[in-house]
C-alpha cells in the first residue's frame, strides 16, 4: 500500500458495491475495516433511515463530517463511506488529502437493477428510484471524480476482480511513490 496514505476510501453512489468490496480489500489488505454508515448509526443511537425522518438531512450531514473527520485521521484501514459523502467540499478535501481515494463507478440503471428492492436508504424511497439514480448520478459524478485519485469501473465484474484492480492501482502508486525500490 502507498507509503503516502495508509487509509484506502472508497466512494460511490448507494449500490455501488463499497461496503462489499471495502471488505474484501481490507481482508486481502489485512488491515481493519470502516464503514462510516455503521460508525454514524452507533453514534446517532437510531438508523440513518431514522435519523433523516426525525432530523433532516443537514443534521446528518453535519453529523456525517464529523465522523469522516476523525476517521480520515485514522492510521491504517480500508474505509467504506456513504454515497453522500462527497456533497461538502470540506469532506471532498479532507478525503482526498489524507486517503487514497477509490471511486467505484456504476451506471444509474446498474445500480437500480442492485437496489430496487432496498427499503432502507432515504434518499431512494420514491415513486420512481431509478430516476433518482439518474438524479443522483448527474449531480455527483463530477464530484467523485474530483475526490478521487482513481476510478474503478464497476459495471458487472465480480468483487474479486475489483478489489484486484484496486489492488493494481495501489501498487502503482506506490511504484511512483518510490521509484528506487522498484
Ligand atoms: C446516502 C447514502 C447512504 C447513507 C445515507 C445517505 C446518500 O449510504 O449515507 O442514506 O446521500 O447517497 P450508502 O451509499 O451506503 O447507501
Amino acid at each position: 500500500m502507498s507509503g503516502k496514505h495508509l487509509i484506502v476510501t472508497l466512494i460511490g453512489l448507494p449500490g455501488s458495491g463499497k461496503t462489499t468490496v471495502g471488505r474484501q480489500l481490507a481482508r486481502r489488505l489485512q488491515v481493519p475495516f470502516l464503514d462510516s454508515d455503521q460508525i454514524l448509526e452507533q453514534r446517532l443511537g437510531c438508523s440513518i433511515r431514522a435519523y433523516f425522518e426525525a432530523e433532516g438531512e443537514e443534521r446528518f450531514r453535519d453529523m456525517e463530517e464529523q465522523v469522516i473527520e476523525d476517521l480520515s485521521q485514522s492510521a491504517l484501514g480500508v474505509l467504506s463511506t456513504g454515497g453522500g459523502v462527497v456533497l461538502r467540499p470540506e469532506n471532498r478535501k479532507r478525503l482526498h488529502t489524507r486517503t487514497t481515494v477509490a471511486y467505484l463507478r456504476a451506471s444509474p440503471e446498474d445500480l437500480y437493477r442492485r437496489l430496487r428492492h432496498d427499503t432502507q436508504r432515504p434518499l431512494l424511497q420514491v415513486a420512481d428510484p431509478l430516476s433518482r439514480l439518474r438524479e443522483l448520478f448527474e449531480l455527483r459524478d463530477p464530484l467523485y471524480l474530483e475526490a478521487a485519485h482513481f476510478v474503478i469501473e464497476t459495471g458487472r465484474p465480480s468483487v474479486v476482480s475489483q478489489v484486484n484492480k484496486i489492488m493494481m492501482q495501489l501498487e502503482l502508486d506506490e511504484l511512483k511513490a518510490s521509484p528506487g525500490s522498484a
